[in-house]
């Protein structure tokens, strides 16, 4: 299948396994389309055309045309310069690789990080936080993430990859919704006794067990083995990267028990303290690698031939 096919069908994946729903996506890209039109000058010089159709700009085809057919496809959790050195090494050894899946965003992709964040407002609301309130504790963070991330060497991997003539995408929001949704169907919507009930389950999920045996398990970054977990919410799966800790103070006062997440900081850990709400703190990288996995099956259905050289903290797992 074409680069530019396989992207699209991860889009469309994505949104389908976006907690804010597909109608909802689409309304948002239809009132995008009809503000690209009315640009001029400048605006619409440095206007990006992918915010008509695709809703997380964090997830782009980075180097490549789009028009190179895939069927191997080295996937990594982190892909810099050094794995796409990796790959070029193992073509010249005789490895067919067609391109190289990322998750966490290289170029333009990560120069839109803050762009996905705004997920959280309705994903919170879901929980009980009301819109306003989400939207006022991220606008400071997002800025912060906008302004620090401006300041990277954005283009570097896909310098490399141009370079070495490898088409390379990176699928990261788009697949976080993927593990945000079987941690609700696994966990949040069953019914625990304790947090170390909880732990036990995850560590059921074939890529935390694979973690937890090479020594990075889910831990609990507030609570303990047998505290009662009250409403469990996957708050840290989704939508870019962690909000600010007044967001996880507002999850308490919604009536949230327990947050499950794929990191917990030391602002946060506070808060937990002050509020008495449980942090379950999954292995980021297994988390990470779960949404892949999910995401890589679908493409499977699309494409029958599809295979992974599977580096930088992915392993593959199908379900
Ligand atoms: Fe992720
Ligand atoms: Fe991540």
């Amino acid at each position: 299948m074409k680069l530019k096919d396989l992207f699209r069908h991860a889009v469309e994946a994505g949104i389908d396994a976006d907690p804010r729903g597909r109608a909802f996506i689409e309304k948002r890209l239809k009132k995008e389309k009809e503000r690209a039109k009315d640009l001029k000058g400048d605006e619409k010089k440095f206007y990006d055309e992918d915010r008509t159709w695709n809703p997380y700009l964090d997830s782009r085809i980075i180097a490549g045309t789009g028009e190179e057919d895939v069927k191997c496809v080295m996937v990594g959790i982190d892909i810099e310069s050094a794995e796409m050195i990796l790959a070029d090494r193992l073509r010249e050894k005789g490895h067919k690789i067609d391109a190289v899946m990322i998750h966490h965003p290289e170029g333009r992709a990560l120069a839109d990080l803050d762009k996905v964040m705004p997920l959280m407002v309705d994903l919170h609301a879901q929980w009980g936080v009301p819109v306003n309130q989400t939207e006022g504790n991220l606008r400071p963070r997002m800025d912060r993430i906008w302004r620090a991330i401006h300041a990277d060497n954005l283009f570097r991997t896909e310098r490399t990859a141009e370079i070495l003539g490898l088409p390379a995408f990176n699928t990261h929001t788009i697949t976080d919704n993927m593990v945000f949704q079987l941690m609700e169907k696994e966990i949040c919507k069953k019914s625990f006794d304790s947090l170390g009930d909880i732990i036990n389950a995850i560590h059921k999920i074939p890529e935390y067990e694979y973690y937890a045996k090479k020594g990075n398990p889910c831990i609990l970054a507030h609570g303990s083995k047998n505290s009662r977990p009250g409403k469990v919410a996957a708050a840290g799966f989704t939508g870019g990267t962690n909000g600010p800790e007044e967001m996880l103070a507002a999850l308490a006062r919604a009536g949230v028990g327990t947050v499950i997440s794929m990191h917990a900081t030391e602002k946060e850990v506070e808060v937990a303290q002050k509020e008495h709400i449980n942090i379950v703190q999954c292995s980021h990288m297994a988390s990470d690698v779960i949404g892949m996995n999910i995401l890589l099956d679908t493409l499977s259905k699309k494409e029958k031939k599809l295979t992974t050289v599977d580096v930088s903290g992915f392993i593959r797992v199908k379900r």
